[in-house]
């Protein structure tokens, strides 16, 4: 009976009811509705469970036997079809008005989202903008308003999905594809690849920030801005060594001579959360192990390991890029 009652409570334990990651907390008005559609649902699911094992009940203990045709007639179909039509057709119909509609309203901000093998390349087009803002693994939206998001992919099929804002998108190479989301509430959340897309899919992640508008228009006047000088000896050599690896023929740091396109934008690299598309922290120490064996994180990932490097230079590649804020 214990082992049964376990059982019973798992699949709640495991499901993630609350959290930066959660249908079920939402934080924009798209999934406030995927959360009620899912309460209303779980309601009519326990109504028409209840009623059917009462029936069962009912007539496997209460009902006096022989069970006469005619009462047995009523219960098959009041309980078996009746009841249950009556239910599954009114959820079906509240599913079917409430379903949101996440297409691309053509209003508000545009941010252009492009999925790599394992990253996201983000680009935000303010009204009239003629050249975008760059960002990479991590999106930030304003509150209060709906922004347009444009999919679209490298090579394979993703999804994207932030789960405490919205419902998910497919990116599908060759072809674009649009949502639009409406954050209600500032705050930090967590988004997912939920298409399998090759080894490191499930390692492939990004952050979510909402704001403020005003907040916002701040933080992307930043984000637009190059990237602030070494401060310091270490981060002055790190800044040398990563030119002379050749980092800069994948990555760009606007203001440097880096200007590579096939990795991330690290311009403003430390002001992110996470690192490696939301999976290590933004950290020194983390940021040193990344850049010596990626693969050791991220299996299947595109960047090369720099183990050759000794620990005196991964530290000061590390403090460079740690100063990129
Ligand atoms: Cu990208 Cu799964």
């Amino acid at each position: 009976m214990k082992r049964r009652a376990a059982i019973c409570v798992l699949p709640f334990l495991l499901t993630a009811c609350a959290g930066e990651q959660s249908v079920l907390d939402p934080a924009g008005r798209d999934a406030q509705v995927l959360s009620d559609l899912f309460w209303v649902m779980l309601a009519g699911a326990v109504v028409l469970w209840l009623f059917v094992n009462g029936l069962i009940f009912y007539v496997t203990r209460i009902a006096p036997r022989p069970l006469g045709r005619r009462a047995a007639e009523a219960l098959i179909i009041g309980g078996g079809v009746v009841f249950p039509t009556i239910v599954l057709g009114a959820l079906l119909i509240y599913a079917l008005s409430e379903m949101p509609n996440q297409r691309a309203s053509g209003e508000g901000l545009e941010v252009r989202v492009m999925a790599h093998q394992y990253w996201w390349r983000v680009e935000y087009w303010p009204d009239g903008a003629s050249e975008p803002v760059i960002s990479a693994n991590e999106i930030r939206l304003p509150t209060g308003q709906r922004s347009e998001i444009t999919l679209n992919a490298e090579r394979v099929i993703h999804s994207f999905w932030i789960p405490a804002l919205g419902g998910k998108t497919d990116l599908i190479p060759g072809r674009q594809t649009r949502m639009s989301l409406e954050p209600v509430r500032a705050g930090q959340f967590r988004g997912q690849c939920a298409e399998f897309c090759g080894e490191s899919h499930a390692y492939m992640a990004f952050g979510a920030v909402t704001m403020p508008p005003e907040e916002f228009a701040a933080w992307l006047e930043a984000e637009a801005a190059p990237a602030k000088p070494p401060e310091g000896n270490e981060a002055t050599r790190g800044a040398a060594l990563f030119l002379s690896e050749g980092c800069g023929a994948c990555h760009a740091v606007r203001g440097t001579a880096a200007s590579g396109a096939v990795g991330p934008d690290l311009t403003h690299l430390a002001s992110r959360r996470t690192l490696a598309a939301g999976i290590l922290p933004m950290e020194k120490a983390a940021l040193r192990d990344w850049v010596s064996d990626p693969a050791r994180f991220k299996p299947g990932v595109e960047m090369p390991g720099f183990d050759h490097l000794t620990d005196a230079e991964l530290e000061a590649l590390a403090s460079y890029l740690m100063g990129l804020t």
